[in-house]
């Protein structure tokens, strides 16, 4: 991670915020569909004056007890991306999702775009590859993707730039994508009354999920800031999935301004003890670190998941 003083990647998102904030024409329209089922956020957001658009984090159904899956609020997604005769030019993903499949190919299929992640996602196909045993079918070097992005690496959506930022912690290879003045931080944040994301996954590390925060919280206050997930909380009985980078540093309940690292990390690592690992990891990782697509078909044409036992 860049030192403070020397952060070039984020005075740059930086530069990047406070020109849409003076300037509307650099600010994406962003339409959020939210999948109950697993708690995600996917995110369409698009440039108003050339009707490119951006697909975030995006979720195919899976019934676990069929092993079946459904285009479910992927199709919500392609519909509202035809209604308002949007141009895909990106499929993005934060990062390697534990709790849902990807619907990234199918998207794809439908509609275009490039297909992006955090090039440390090689780190987390070499890990997964090993624990699933996945041979050499599984290529680990992240080729399954169209774009591999590194920190501080930019692109544009149609004429609004964005920055990418590496934001390592809940997985190590996770990445916040700042468009115009909005910054998709994947999972790193949550709503400010809910915290943060948990960091103990293969790979992971609350320590640098810490300052892989504090870093984002360094961005202008006013910048919008998008989920990846939400499960209500305490008093809350609505999802919510936007905030801003000043609610976040005044209000979040694990890492507002004062609270120091060695505290954010007993607190949790005692949290994340307490928590189930989501229903849909097996699945979910076998296919996300393949790009979403499913593994490769056997001699009789049909795709496993494979059930590693007394592993996780
Ligand atoms: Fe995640």
């Amino acid at each position: 991670m860049p030192s403070p003083l020397h952060d070039n990647a984020l005075e740059q998102a930086t530069q990047q915020i406070l020109r849409a904030a003076a300037d509307p024409a650099l600010r994406p329209v962003v339409e959020t569909v939210f999948d109950q089922a697993t708690f995600t956020a996917s995110h369409i957001a698009h440039d108003p004056a050339t009707r490119t658009a951006a697909i975030i984090d995006s979720v195919l159904d899976y019934d676990a007890a069929a092993g079946r899956t459904h285009p479910g609020t992927a199709a919500d997604i392609v519909a509202r991306v035809r209604a308002q005769g949007l141009d895909v030019a990106w499929q993005l993903e934060t990062h390697v999702h534990a709790d849902h499949l990807s619907a990234a190919p199918w998207l794809q299929h439908e509609m275009g775009g490039t297909l992006g992640i955090g090039q440390d996602i090689v780190r987390v196909q070499d890990m997964f590859g090993t624990i699933f045993n996945a041979g050499t079918e599984f290529a680990r070097d992240g080729s399954q993707f169209d774009r591999l992005f590194g920190d501080g690496d930019r692109f544009t959506l149609g004429s609004i730039p964005a920055t990418c930022l590496h934001v390592p912690g809940h997985t190590p290879a996770d990445m916040a994508y700042v468009i115009g003045d909005a910054v998709f931080v994947g999972d790193t944040l949550f709503m400010p009354d809910y915290g943060t994301a948990r960091a103990d996954f293969p790979g992971g590390s609350a320590a640098d999920l810490f300052r892989s925060i504090r870093r984002l919280l360094r961005l202008p206050d006013a910048a919008r800031v998008f989920l990846c997930h939400d499960y209500k909380a305490p008093g809350r009985d609505s999802f919510a999935w936007e905030t801003t980078i000043g609610a976040q540093r005044t209000h979040n309940i694990h890492v507002h301004d004062g609270v120091d690292e060695a505290t954010f990390v007993a607190m949790r690592a005692a949290r994340d003890a307490t928590l189930r690992l989501p229903g849909l990891i097996l699945p979910s990782v076998q296919v996300n670190m393949r790009a979403g697509q499913m593994p490769q078909p056997e001699s009789n044409g049909v795709s496993y998941i494979k059930i590693p036992l007394n592993v996780f």
